[in-house]
């Protein structure tokens, strides 16, 4: 099954502090772009209240399943994606793993875009940059957006491009510091801060005239919509991208928890911290364009842009220009919507690093400095330029919509199908954990997660291949849409055959568990016990 010989001992697996260290930075990793700008738009455009239905069934039936088994492969296996996989799936599960990996990367790409964004128009907030034009700042002062129709230029723009420079020397930066120094610590500092930051701005929001009126848009349910499997769709994809499930984060953060660890309840800790943040959200910005409406005394239902980039970066400053104390309403904001995204991009990162390091057995700072460096580059090109609008929101369609949807669908079949490792997973998890998982957790990822992603990933690319999404041109879409997909599937075959530094299955999985009940023997060894390479 193996590659190579081993050459070395393995290092010791880097380690969280402790529950609270894991606790946070796995929220912090949640808790992004998706809770703020994409979470409020999609409920509203989903059914409104009754759109929390299929959010909680997504969140109940899925999220947390899935969650749960990203937990366990990655601490039983205690790997990055590629390395836990193979030690689960053999060759099949490595190539799953850096499937994983290159969806990271393309996240990361754009990602950091929108955080140097976020932290331009925190600064713009002082000043109120964007005067009483946002929409026309935005595309045009600031993106310097073509209006001719141009899809590719090299034509940079200066303030992108410095805050988008200095939003991937940070992210490296404390990437290379490592698990403790740096992804631990820039969590603690950064989600007590956000946690404080947004409250405060949901709390003023509540006090604005108008706000009732936009809390009702939000809430007030549309039955009829739970007919719609769109709106199940949106449901479990909303759930996918905002808890950081199938493609690799939460398997890569829980690898770093000690051996003797609780798993499930600090999971359930993370996954009702994000859906609560994110609700919290729905109810700062609704609150927010309630009172928009209210000022131009029209309803909810006619204002624009209520969904990610223009909620964002367009309505949002221009409702901060009309309201009292605007300018600490958009510092507050923008700020949150920074240290989220940074928390978030830096468990993305995390991902690719973390399996160059196991793969190659490069060093840690080699990874940052080497391959982090090679993303910056790429990103500033794709980004930095003045068509970046629209490449990022095609890659982020098709990165979350058919990228992490298939990992999750592959991920099932390939662990729970074919390799049968259910049993195995869910004792190792109830050996560890106070909530302890059984049948049930079995059923939902094993039946239903393959059924239901699977129907949703077929329904999203027959959507994707009848209508041009946006309005592109279909070739602008295969070449940089499709084109992405399959650049990540290239890239994960080609990783795949590369040769290992380290065998990767000189490894023993602890707690020993007994084959057919999956009853644990957790005292049969230590800690540090683990009769292979770490
Ligand atoms: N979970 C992260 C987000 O919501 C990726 O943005």
């Amino acid at each position: 099954m193996t590659q190579g010989t081993p050459k070395q001992a393995a290092p010791q697996r880097a380690e969280w502090t402790g529950q609270i260290g894991f606790i946070i930075s796995a929220i912090g990793s949640a808790v992004g772009l998706g809770n703020i700008w994409r979470f409020p738009g999609v409920a509203y455009e989903n059914g409104g209240g009754a759109f929390l239905i299929p959010y909680i069934v997504a969140l109940l039936t899925a999220g947390i399943p899935i969650l749960f088994l990203d937990y366990a492969i990655g601490h039983r296996f205690r790997g990055s994606a590629p390395l836990a996989l193979r030690r689960v799936a053999g060759r099949l599960g490595e190539s799953l793993g850096w499937f994983q990996v290159m969806i990271c990367v393309f996240i990361a790409i754009y990602y950091t875009a929108v955080l140097a964004w976020a932290g331009s128009y925190f600064v713009f907030s002082f000043d109120l940059r964007w005067g009483d034009d946002a929409g026309g700042f935005f595309q045009g002062e600031f993106l310097r957006v073509p209006d001719d129709g141009t899809l590719f230029s090299m034509d940079f723009v200066p303030g992108v491009l410095i805050a988008l420079v200095l939003m991937w020397v940070v992210t490296i930066v404390l990437l290379g510091q490592g698990v403790v120094k740096g992804v631990q610590r820039a969590n603690m500092i950064a989600m007590p801060l956000l946690v404080i930051g947004f409250v405060v701005l949901v709390v003023r929001a509540l006090f604005l005239p108008g706000a009732a009126d936009g809390l009702n848009a939000l809430f007030t349910p549309d039955f009829a919509a739970l007919a719609d499997p769109g709106v199940w769709v949106a449901a479990y994809s909303q759930i996918f991208f905002s808890l950081s499930v199938a493609f690799g984060i939460m398997m890569t953060y829980a690898s770093y928890r000690k051996r003797r660890s609780n798993m499930t309840t600090p999971g359930l800790v993370v996954a009702f911290a994000n859906s609560s943040f994110e609700i919290l959200a729905g109810i700062g910005v609704f609150a927010t364009l309630g009172f928009f409406a209210h000022q131009q005394g029209v309803g909810i239902a006619d204002l624009e842009g209520l969904t990610g980039v223009g909620l964002a970066f367009v309505t949002f400053p221009a409702i901060v220009a009309e309201m009292p104390g605007g300018p600490f309403f958009g510092m507050l904001f923008f700020g949150s919507l920074t240290l989220a995204a940074l928390t978030s991009l830096i468990s993305i990162l995390e991902v690719v690093f973390a399996g160059i390091i196991d793969k190659f057995g490069m060093s840690r700072k080699g990874a940052a400095y080497g391959i982090g460096g090679a993303l910056a580059v790429v990103s500033i090109l794709l980004f930095g330029t003045t068509t970046g609008l629209i490449a990022l929101d095609t890659i982020d369609k098709w990165a979350n919509e058919i990228g992490i949807v298939g990992s999750a669908v592959v991920m099932t079949v390939t662990v729970l199908w074919i390799r049968r490792a259910g049993r195995e997973l869910s004792g190792h998890l109830s050996a560890l954990s106070t909530f302890k998982v059984g049948r049930t957790w079995l059923l939902l990822v094993s039946v239903l997660g393959p059924i239901v992603l699977g129907y949703m990933l077929i329904v999203t690319i027959i959507d994707l291949i009848q209508n041009p999404y946006s309005g592109y041109s279909p070739g602008y879409l295969l070449v940089v849409g499709w084109g992405s997909v399959f650049a990540m599937i290239a890239g994960s075959a080609v990783l795949t055959l590369l040769p290992w530094k380290r065998d990767p299955s000189n490894f023993v999985p602890w707690p020993v568990l007994e084959a057919a009940g999956a009853k644990a023997r957790p005292g049969a060894a230590g800690n540090d016990s683990t009769g292979g390479a770490r």
